[in-house]
């Protein structure tokens, strides 16, 4: 029947500029995978060093630098690589496969695209803008010289590499905050932890091996440079004893498409309060699963890609398997965030044995180390409140570690929200957690920055002062009164200021 559909004539159909732009920025990409796929070029290029630079003024975010050492490029590969799925020829070593990464990431955060590269003392650059893919798909070549001075002032200022490549991200519509320069603040405040912690996760072997160093500042137009910060690895396997005996233990699983690999299963030990185990402020539960190495870079961090049913299961949240994968076979999505298991090779990790143990038994032995800790712990004493969110990551765990003494904890959080006036917190046994009224924000900060973890010595005090009125089941006339007292006691500073 499909013979009648006869080709009468052919039409040249090119994707659409402006649509394929748009699409890039809603791929899902994230800030930190975003800029984790331009690292990943930086290390085929051989760089031993990335900086990512924030340039920033009170109100927006300007421009994103990354740098590197690496060996930078020629006028032949700077034109493929500015090409979308250019095609590049990799190693099996290499990190980078698709041609897309540069242009994906690029534009799932900016609008306009530089690349600045310079390799035997010549430097060179391009640029895409959104407008101008829109017009016939059409690349900027840019001014050597105006491409020499740029590179002299932005890459790696102080200890320039003879040859590297800078990245310059303009037009960072995703970025946007809103004027104020408080949410700026806040919005780097909770984003630059995140972006070192999700780098520091991703590339830790790399890190850890001095193979490469990454560090992030941020530039204020009117003020002096902010030191960089390096980045720190975060190993997660990074305990000290395992949670049970005979591990880590090494399963076996022929994948259908892939080979014979090895899983390192781990069990992690219980009440463990570290960057390693929470990954930079999950909750554990969140992070049990496969971790999936290619080339020592981490592409997938937890998950049990259809393994098990329940990816959150809290009993098996000392779980972990790395996993590292021989080239090709499985596929990665395009941000390199997650693999795709096929039903088959689920099937076969279920199947994957020492021997003696296969998964499933596996799983089994790290909810038993994980039920008996619990068991401990449940038999020794009541939860014991301790301050939580919206403290310094390390305020809440020192916090932690003093109050609890190893025991049970309920955590306390504190959140600004719109509250009644005259009241400059109010506490919800609920959802345990001590509202803070974000009219007077301004007023308790004084001049401090507004962030996700700002006043730390004003929660700090006021949950020492409230924290018994949380422990008691209804609350009695005397304990308004205690409360009305002290927010009214507050609200004499707050009006004062
Ligand atoms: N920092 C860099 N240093 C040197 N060459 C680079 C750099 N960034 C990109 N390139 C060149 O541009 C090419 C295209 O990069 P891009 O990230 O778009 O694709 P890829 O790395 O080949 O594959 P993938 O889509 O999997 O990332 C690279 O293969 C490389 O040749
Ligand atoms: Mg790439």
């Amino acid at each position: 029947m499909l013979e009648a559909l006869s080709v009468v004539d052919h039409m040249r159909l090119p994707p659409e500029g402006a649509g394929t732009v748009r699409a890039f920025s809603r791929i899902g990409y994230d800030l930190p995978a975003a800029l984790a796929d331009l690292i990943d070029n930086s290390i085929d290029a051989g760089a031993s060093r990335v900086e990512i630079t924030f340039f920033r003024d009170d109100h927006d975010i300007n421009a994103v630098t990354i740098a590197d050492d690496g060996r930078g490029m020629d006028a032949d590969e700077l034109r493929v690589g500015m090409q979308f799925a250019g095609k590049t020829t990799h190693r099996q070593s290499d990190l980078g496969t698709y041609g897309m990464g540069l242009k994906s990431a690029s534009f799932s955060q900016c609008s306009t695209l530089t690349v600045v590269s310079r390799r035997n003392q010549s430097t060179i650059a391009s640029r895409w803008s959104a407008e101008e893919i829109d017009v016939d798909w059409r690349c900027a070549v840019l001014d050597p010289t105006g491409a020499k001075a740029v590179f002299d002032d932005l890459c790696m200022k102080g200890h320039q590499p003879a040859c590297g490549t800078l990245v310059i991200w303009e037009r960072l519509d995703r970025l946007g905050v809103s004027a104020d320069p408080d949410a700026l603040n806040e919005f780097l405040s909770t984003a630059l932890p995140r972006l070192n912690a999700h780098l520091g996760l991703v590339f830790h072997r790399y890190l850890q091996q001095g193979a490469l160093a990454i560090s992030v500042a941020v530039r204020h137009s009117q003020r002096s440079l902010a030191l960089p910060r390096n980045v720190r690895p975060i190993n997660p396997f990074g305990y000290q004893t395992s949670g049970a005996a005979d591990y880590p233990k090494t399963l076996v699983c022929a994948l259908p498409n892939v080979g014979t690999i090895e899983l390192q299963a781990h069990i992690w030990p219980e009440n463990v309060l570290t960057e390693s185990f929470n990954l930079g402020g999950k909750r554990g539960a969140e992070c049990q699963g496969f971790y999936f190495y290619r080339n020592n870079r981490l592409i997938q961090a937890g998950g049990w890609n259809g393994v098990f049913k329940n990816e959150h299961d809290a009993e098996l949240c000392l779980a972990r398997i790395a996993v590292d994968l021989p080239p090709g076979g499985i596929d990665v999505n395009v941000q390199k965030s997650a693999l795709q298991v096929t039903a088959a090779q689920a099937q076969a990790f279920i199947r994957a044995s020492d021997g003696g143990m296969d998964l499933p038994r596996y799983a089994e032995q790290a909810k038993e180390v994980y039920r008996a800790a619990r068991r401990r712990v449940s038999d020794a004493a009541d939860p014991v409140l301790v301050p939580s969110l919206g403290l310094p990551y390390g305020v809440r765990n020192a916090a932690e570690r003093r109050l609890s003494k190893g025991g049970p904890t309920e955590k306390i959080t504190f959140v600004w929200e719109p509250l009644e006036e005259g009241k400059v917190f109010e506490l919800d046994p609920i959802e345990a957690r001590i509202m803070l009224n974000r009219e007077y924000r301004r007023a308790i900060l004084g001049d401090a920055p507004a962030s996700a973890a700002d006043a730390p010595l004003f929660k700090m005090l006021l949950f020492l002062v409230v924290r018994n009125e949380f422990g008691r089941s209804r609350s009695s006339k005397k304990q308004q009164e205690r409360l009305q007292l002290i927010n009214e006691l507050l609200m004499d500073v707050v009006k004062s200021r």
